[in-house]
């Protein structure tokens, strides 16, 4: 604050027999004031004078003294400075002068004109030291309130500058807080960066100015000490420029009007910060346009100067001002914090954008082992994505309660992309097993199958070659006998050949002619009839325990255990992703992944929750888009994609059967989300 109201010097008579004290020419009469009216006249200078300091040497007869007294209590000091002289008699001042508190002088009716002029200059001298003394006591008062003023600013901007993680949020908000401060009316940052080959350049990254609505543009330039920014960019130094149209022409940089002719615009004091982060390096450049801080005023955080809108010519004249030189300092320290911030944000993009490429990798590496997966988790968080972007634009109904905020989004499309990522510790031709049997087992089994007939071939052989021995040697008739043994042959080999072809059928994960358990105990029964022995002697065994347990498999191709071990991925995603110390944002990620196999009827794993209210909003999401990609996606050569027109009924069937949420179900078709997702493959 600044001490610029004027002053004015009244000598005041408050009380018109005093006038006798002057003789008419020895006293400035414009300076004299004579009134008996002692309580009022003081306000009405202060009244009549606005914003003007009352310089007063008041002169009153004693015995008006005590009700003056009263009324200065009641003014307002930081507009009046003045002296008191009573007038009185020598005696009667004495007999009451310890009561008299503001009393500066005494004199007596008769006093010489010469004295009187003296004490009256002697009283105006001291008031005049005593203001100087004011102002300056009010100078400092004001630089400590500035300072501590822009302490507190400087930790606002701090806090609000270290809470903002998006970094073009960020950059607005430095340039915000910095324009709000000085009242500038524009302003502009710009960033160093490299070039490929290393070489260090300005990148103009962000402008506003509010008078006129100027359309961003972000352009490089050199990092040279030609333009002003780049003068502040290679030096470090803080430039404040009352005019740029009036710089030194010896100065090394200069000032480019392009921007003013382009938009009508006068840009004339400047000040030009350089952001340091905390190796002193200079990151970029703050550069503030055309003050309109009011200078008399005291400065304000939401300064109301910045509201100044600047149209015409003498808009500019009158209302731009250059920066007040505080602002240097001040501004420097504000460039430091948002240079931290700036170096944070790029610091957490990058951890972030390592982290979630470290992520996708080893998404792809794992999915890599069986290509027929390949892109499942990608899509599967693609399809995510698009339902929670749906969901924020949901407007009644249930679902327009939630909201997903960008992080929300990167939480689901975290969760979404690692769902699948315990497949890791389940052995891969589980998922590979399209058959019943694996096709080694099968071959297997066909080989002793093979065995068998040769076995019963053999064993018929050996039978008819003993007949017909028997017969050369007792001379019998052997023909009949032999011909019924190679009939029962013939038989006995053409019901193992059926076995086979029925064990292939029954190896089909779909059989819906027959039970495969009483199939199996059929064929089982055959088959242990026959003495059927290796070449050790021990009893053959056609068909395995392990080939029972798996063609009495009911439905699909898995047994009970390989079912389980599939299912068994969740809790392993689970293990590995809550491994991950996520920060508290990303909370919820193994939760999310954990469920995206439940159902809402209670039939899904791995705890078979029941009820919306068991399951989160985003591992409901999460089920369809699963289901969904695993229908749509060509990922086994024994499977056909289903198209969309089933998969749509299949969903709704899901939904209605509650095992899947029907109202995603819908907002999934009715916003085809399938449209919207990328290509991945
Ligand atoms: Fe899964
Ligand atoms: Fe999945």
């Amino acid at each position: 604050m600044r001490w610029e109201k004027k002053h004015i010097q009244k000598t005041i008579l408050l009380d018109e027999s005093l006038s006798q004290l002057f003789h008419p020419d020895c006293s400035d009469s414009e300076k004299l004031i004579i009134t008996d009216n002692s309580e009022k006249t003081i306000d009405y200078i202060l009244n009549e004078y606005d914003e003007v300091i009352l310089f007063a040497v008041i002169i009153i007869p004693l015995e008006k003294y005590q009700s003056l007294e009263r009324h200065l209590n009641l003014i307002d000091y930081s507009r009046i400075f003045y002296q008191l002289v009573i007038v009185g008699d020598e005696d009667d001042i004495g007999a009451v002068s310890e009561r008299l508190y503001h009393i500066n002088d005494y004199i007596t009716k008769d006093i010489s004109d010469r004295k009187l002029n003296f004490i009256i200059k002697k009283s105006f001298s001291i008031i005049e030291k005593y203001f100087q003394t004011e102002q300056k006591k009010s100078w400092y008062y004001n630089k400590l309130v500035d300072a501590q003023r822009d302490q507190s600013d400087l930790i606002d901007i701090g806090r609000a500058l270290s809470g903002e993680k998006d970094m073009d949020k960020l950059l607005r908000l430095i340039l915000y807080l910095s324009k709000k401060i000085t009242g500038a009316d524009g302003g502009s940052i710009y960033l160093v960066e490299e070039d490929p080959s290393g070489k260090r350049r300005l990148r103009f990254k962000y402008s506003h100015t509010f008078s006129q609505e100027i359309p961003l543009e972000e352009f490089v330039m050199d990092m040279n000490t030609k333009s002003i920014s780049g003068y502040v960019a290679v030096t470090g130094e803080v430039l404040n420029i009352p005019d740029a149209y009036k710089i030194d022409p010896l100065a090394p940089y200069s000032f480019n009007p392009y921007f003013d002719r382009q938009h009508n615009y006068i840009s004339r004091s400047m000040l030009v910060v350089p952001m340091k982060n905390h190796l002193d390096e200079i990151i970029g450049v703050i550069q503030l346009i055309n003050s309109k801080e009011d200078h008399t005023g005291v400065r304000k955080y939401e300064n109301e100067a910045y509201e100044i809108k600047l149209e015409s010519q003498s808009d500019f004249d009158k209302y731009v001002v250059p920066f007040d030189d505080r602002y240097n300092s001040l501004m420097e320290a504000i460039a430091g914090q948002a240079a931290i911030a700036i170096e944070n944000n790029r610091l957490i993009n990058q951890i972030q954008k390592q982290f979630e490429e470290f992520v996708k990798a080893s998404v792809t590496a794992i999915e890599s082992r069986d290509p027929a997966t390949s892109g499942h988790s990608f899509r599967v968080a693609a399809i995510c994505k698009e339902m929670a972007n749906a969901i924020n634009n949901v407007q009644s109904g249930y679902l327009s309660s939630f909201k997903f905020t960008d992080t929300d989004i990167k939480e689901l499309e975290f969760a979404a992309l690692l769902h699948d990522f315990g497949k890791v510790y389940i052995d891969l031709n589980i998922f590979k097993k399209a058959k019943k049997l694996y096709p080694k087992d099968l071959e297997n089994l066909k080989l002793r199958m093979d065995y068998l007939y040769r076995y019963i071939e053999l064993l018929y052989y050996s039978k008819e070659m003993e007949v017909i021995r028997e017969g050369i040697n007792y001379n019998k008739a052997v023909d009949n006998i032999v011909t019924l043994i190679h009939e029962e042959k013939i038989e006995k080999l053409k019901r193992i050949i059926e076995i086979k072809e029925t064990i292939i059928k029954l190896n089909e994960p779909t059989v819906t002619e027959f039970e495969p358990d009483e199939v199996l105990r059929g064929i089982l029964n055959e088959i242990e009839t026959i003495e059927c022995t290796d070449i050790s002697g021990r009893r053959f065994e056609v068909i395995t325990d392990l080939d029972k347990k798996n063609l009495s498999i009911k439905r699909g191709s898995l047994n009970e255990e390989e079912r389980q071990e599939i299912e068994s991925h969740v809790i392993e995603t689970y293990k590995f992703v809550s491994k991950i110390p996520w920060p508290p944002e990303y909370k919820k990620i193994p939760e999310i992944a954990l469920r995206h196999h439940e159902k809402l009827d209670g039939t899904g794993y791995p705890d078979g929750l029941a009820g919306r209210e068991s399951v989160s909003l985003q591992s409901r999401m999460m089920a369809i888009a699963d289901i969904f990609d695993a229908l749509t996606a060509q990922d086994r050569p024994y499977k056909r994609a289903v198209p969309i027109e089933r998969v749509v009924d299949i969903l709704r069937e899901e939904a209605r059967s509650n095992k899947l949420d029907p109202d995603l179900v819908e907002l999934f078709i009715t916003e085809k989300i399938y449209e919207k997702i990328p290509s991945l493959n």
